[in-house]
């Protein structure tokens, strides 16, 4: 197979798809996250909107200081200020690209930017030359390509890419096409822009009506060599192209795809469930590829088929995927170097403070537990990379309920100055006391949109996790925490998603 035969795996999970409400990671989350995406072999990670916060900024920057494998993004308007924010936040990177765009479809070059097609395309050559300036890897976006004019789009890009442009991008930005139609805009694009052969031709599509995939898919198999996806789909509304499904299809479907890449499916599992711990975004049970039921099978006659020849009801195995049982690990005669091998095993780089910290906790949960598993092990990781530093932390938790009783919680807690606050409230239930109290303490007034809990691994004594998201002034932010006790894991959480409200407020 030639160059030209092998597909780009751009992921933005850590821009596009942490740009959706309720799901923004710091610093230190993002760069787990990149982590996971070095193992898993994407080609490009898109790490942030440098110039749209200082955490962005930041997130943006540590990547491109650490992950040397990757080529690191980072998405920038149209605009000198943005393009200037990318090039200094990127400096470090090894492999670095300025990802810039402006809208070309009338209805948002009318209503939103106000500008006529001329104008625009000065702004996007403008836009590509300085970007240059910073970068030999410059990739072009017009948004909302789908719902733009053909022939706009050929004279744009022809220009970009004689201006420096690598890559050249087709967004369905508001999942509004469908794939035989995105599939021709893709082969117009090849067929009627003259210079194309100097560029790639990438596309990133959104799930509005469920077809994000299918339209990458198209556009796969009408000449587009990279595809701008997130894990687990993740992204602004109804998401981007997923990963994994985008990744699967091309694998499963190299017959008809004739395509190479280079990711290591089995790493696809971990990354889904990391972004979905971090995120506090769960994953449907039955979501392609890394859904609960993926390679569940129910039904006497499948059961009965894959009992005898596995092909008969599984087109991909579990194992490829990286969807496994989930290891015995450790024990409570293990000891720190064991606990430290196994945290490098899983891919978690921490700092010592960290590592202190997590260990003492693992201490106590293999007193409770006996067997730590590997799901156990990245809960509890996951768990420390969580907390918000210096914020409110729980000292100490007393619950009284049953039937019969009012259910009270006594609550003490650290404050972001250091100060110790105490007091209790009741409520319907231990977890509204619980809750109650913290919100007299914290003076927390928000909403709690949502509470969910579930189990890490099986049998009584699993670990139980407990995310929650909350609002508060039109801001939503989520808090997650495992334990043994489901109230402590409730509790926790919660000051999780207060402590991140305080932090997105400054
Ligand atoms: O959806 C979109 O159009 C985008 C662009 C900025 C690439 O995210
Ligand atoms: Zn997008």
């Amino acid at each position: 197979m030639s160059k030209q035969d092998r597909v780009i795996i751009f992921d933005t999970t850590l821009r596009d798809g942490e740009q959706c409400p309720g799901a923004s990671l710091n610093p230190q989350q993002k760069l787990e996250v990149a982590r996971q995406l070095e193992r898993l072999n994407v080609d490009a990670i898109e790490a942030g909107f440098a110039v749209s916060s200082p955490g962005d900024f930041e997130g943006v920057n540590r990547i491109a200081k650490e992950i040397k494998g990757r080529i690191i993004a980072s998405l920038a308007r149209s605009v000198p200020k943005d393009i200037e924010a990318a090039g200094k936040a990127l400096k470090p990177a090894k492999r670095r690209r300025i990802h810039t765009f402006v809208a070309t479809s009338e209805i948002h070059m009318k209503y939103k930017l106000r500008k006529a097609e001329e104008e625009i395309l000065r702004i996007a050559v403008a836009a590509v030359k300085m970007a240059r300036k910073y970068t030999d890897d410059v990739e072009f976006s017009a948004e909302d390509a789908a719902r733009s004019r053909p022939e706009l789009l050929y004279r744009i890009y022809e220009a970009v890419i004689d201006a420096g442009a690598t890559t050249v991008n087709v967004p369905d930005t508001v999942g509004w096409a469908i794939p035989s139609q995105f599939g021709a805009l893709i082969r117009g694009i090849r067929e009627n822009v003259p210079n194309i052969h100097k560029a790639v031709i990438s596309v990133h599509c959104h799930n509005e009506l469920g077809l994000s995939t299918a339209n990458s898919l198209a556009a796969v198999l009408n000449g587009a060599r990279q595809v701008e996806c997130t894990i687990n789909g993740m992204g602004e509304r109804a998401g981007n192209a997923s990963l994994e499904e985008v990744v699967m299809a091309l694998k499963v479907r190299k017959d008809l795809f004739k395509v190479e890449m280079g990711i290591k499916t089995e790493e696809i599992y971990r990354a889904s469930r990391l972004v979905s711990k971090l995120t506090g975004f769960l994953v449907q049970p039955n979501k392609a590829v890394v859904g609960g039921n993926a390679f569940a099978h129910e039904s006497g006659i499948h059961q009965h088929g894959v009992l005898m020849f596995k092909k008969t009801y599984e087109i991909m195995t579990p194992q490829e995927v990286g969807w496994g049982e989930s290891k015995l690990v450790l024990g409570k005669h293990s000891g720190r170097h064991a606990f430290i091998a196994r945290l490098k095993g899983l891919g978690f780089k921490l700092g010592d403070q960290q590592i202190e910290e997590a260990f003492e906790r693992f201490k106590v949960l293999a007193d409770l537990k006996k067997e730590v598993f590997d799901d156990d092990l990245t809960a509890l990781v996951e768990d420390e990379i969580s907390q918000e530093r210096k914020r409110y932390s729980l000292e100490y938790l007393h619950v009284a309920s049953g039937t019969g009783v009012i259910p009270t919680a006594t609550i003490r807690l650290k404050s972001p100055d250091g100060k110790m606050l105490q007091g209790a409230a009741s409520g319907d239930g231990p977890v509204d006391a619980c809750y109650n109290a913290i919100d007299k303490l914290t003076g927390f007034k928000g909403k709690l949109n949502d509470y969910v809990i579930q189990s890490v691994t099986s049998g009584k004594d699993a670990l139980g996790e407990v995310t929650v998201k909350l609002s508060a002034k039109g801001q939503v932010e989520h808090g997650r925490a495992a334990s043994t006790d489901i109230i402590e894991a409730s509790g926790k959480a919660y000051l999780n998603a207060i402590n991140r409200l305080l932090y997105a407020k400054r």
